[in-house]
């Protein structure tokens, strides 16, 4: 699997130092995140109609090595702050697809309400997790990503928002899993 990654990511390098229009530079993005906004990976995020101030900081902070990819840095740095803002400005305008996730169970619900309520998640995030400008979206986000990221951010492997590491710590794990399944079928 890590192979196969890495011969595709070294397909998509050099496509991306020869790749002129934003729309080609786009193109590359698709080989995991989907041609059709759906990743061609369970633990790959959605990046098709998220919010463009997300996706830019997300992109910056991959290029500036404070969240950390094996993956996602060397394709950040091959690319220009221009390049970066009209990347996430194109991704906004895509419709977010609806990937095939069922709704949570009702234990799982019960749980992710609770932590709602105790950590306040659609305080930031939106009542429908929807997000807006720099908070992202996360309703309908692929599970597996979800529940990765979460846990990164919980061990501080994301780096890139300590206060979003201090909240994922106000939580079990088990609760995290129960959010991500809940927003996953959202
Ligand atoms: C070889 C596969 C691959 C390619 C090509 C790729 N990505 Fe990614 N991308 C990933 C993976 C895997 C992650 C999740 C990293 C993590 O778990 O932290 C990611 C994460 C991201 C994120 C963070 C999303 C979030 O919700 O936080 C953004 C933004 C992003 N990629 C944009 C791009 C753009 C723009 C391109 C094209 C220039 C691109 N990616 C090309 C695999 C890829
Ligand atoms: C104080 C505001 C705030 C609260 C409360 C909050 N978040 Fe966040 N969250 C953010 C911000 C800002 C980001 C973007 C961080 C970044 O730039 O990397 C984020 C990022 C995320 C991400 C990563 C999205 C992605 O695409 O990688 C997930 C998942 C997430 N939050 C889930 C939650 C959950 C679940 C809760 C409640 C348990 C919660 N957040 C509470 C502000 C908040």
């Amino acid at each position: 699997m890590l192979r196969l990654m890495t011969a595709i990511l070294l397909v998509c390098l050099s496509a991306t130092a020869r790749a002129q229009s934003i729309e080609e530079k786009a193109n590359v993005c698709g080989a995991c995140h989907g041609e059709d906004g759906i990743p061609q990976d369970k633990a790959f995020p959605i990046i098709w109609g998220q919010h463009a101030g997300y996706l830019y900081l997300q992109l910056r902070d991959f290029q500036k090595g404070v969240r950390k990819n094996e993956i996602m840095q060397p394709i950040a740095e091959g690319l220009t702050k221009d390049d970066m803002m009209a990347l996430a400005e194109y991704f906004e305008k895509k419709q977010w697809p609806k990937l095939p996730q069922a709704a949570a169970s009702g234990a799982d619900a019960a749980t992710a309400k609770r932590v709602n309520g105790s950590i306040g998640c659609t305080g930031c995030h939106l009542d429908q997790y929807q997000g807006d400008g720099s908070i992202a979206r996360i309703a309908g986000q692929n599970h597996d990503y979800l529940l990765k990221t979460m846990l990164d951010f919980r061990t501080r492997d994301r780096a890139n928002n300590p206060g979003m590491s201090d909240l994922m710590n106000a939580a079990s794990e088990d609760d995290l899993k129960a959010m991500a399944a809940y927003l996953a079928g959202f």
